[in-house]
């Protein structure tokens, strides 16, 4: 077993994925949280035509955790496409940094399950966080 948690978050991460907006990389993405009052909170990618105004699953998550009224990540799935290790990008590692524990687990996953497991700090060490203001 991953952890208590995987087969929901993978589950929840999984639908909301096919959900995703990607007409320009075809790639989908699905992220799920797993939040310090036990909500499980999802997001996909939604991208733009104009490319940069595109957003990753991860930060789609994040806007949906802070409009439901909670703040703390205490696991995450993301669940990307294809075969290659799909981790969460440099930005959206800062993104969670706001809102999870450098202890953090984040499940990296492809659309057939479980390819490896990180913490916060594995992926952002010597990090800039909320602390540091
Ligand atoms: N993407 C995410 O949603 N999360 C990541 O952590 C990696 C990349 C998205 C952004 C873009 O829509 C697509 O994957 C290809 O880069």
């Amino acid at each position: 077993m991953i952890s208590k948690n995987f087969d929901s978050l993978f589950k929840a991460a999984s639908s909301v994925r096919k959900l995703a907006h990607v007409p320009y990389s075809n790639f989908k993405v699905g992220a799920a949280f797993l939040t310090e009052d036990n909500k499980i909170i999802t997001g996909c990618n939604v991208e733009n035509a104009a490319y940069p105004q595109s957003q990753c699953a991860e930060a789609t998550a994040i806007g949906n955790m802070i409009s439901n009224g909670s703040q703390k990540i205490l696991e995450i799935v993301v669940i990307g496409s294809g075969d290659l290790l799909c981790s969460p990008c440099g930005g959206c590692r800062q993104r969670i940094r706001e809102f999870a524990s450098l202890d953090t687990k984040i499940h990296m996953c492809n659309e057939n399950g479980h390819m490896k497991t990180s913490t916060l700090e594995d992926l952002l060490p010597d990090s800039f966080g909320p602390e540091n203001l």
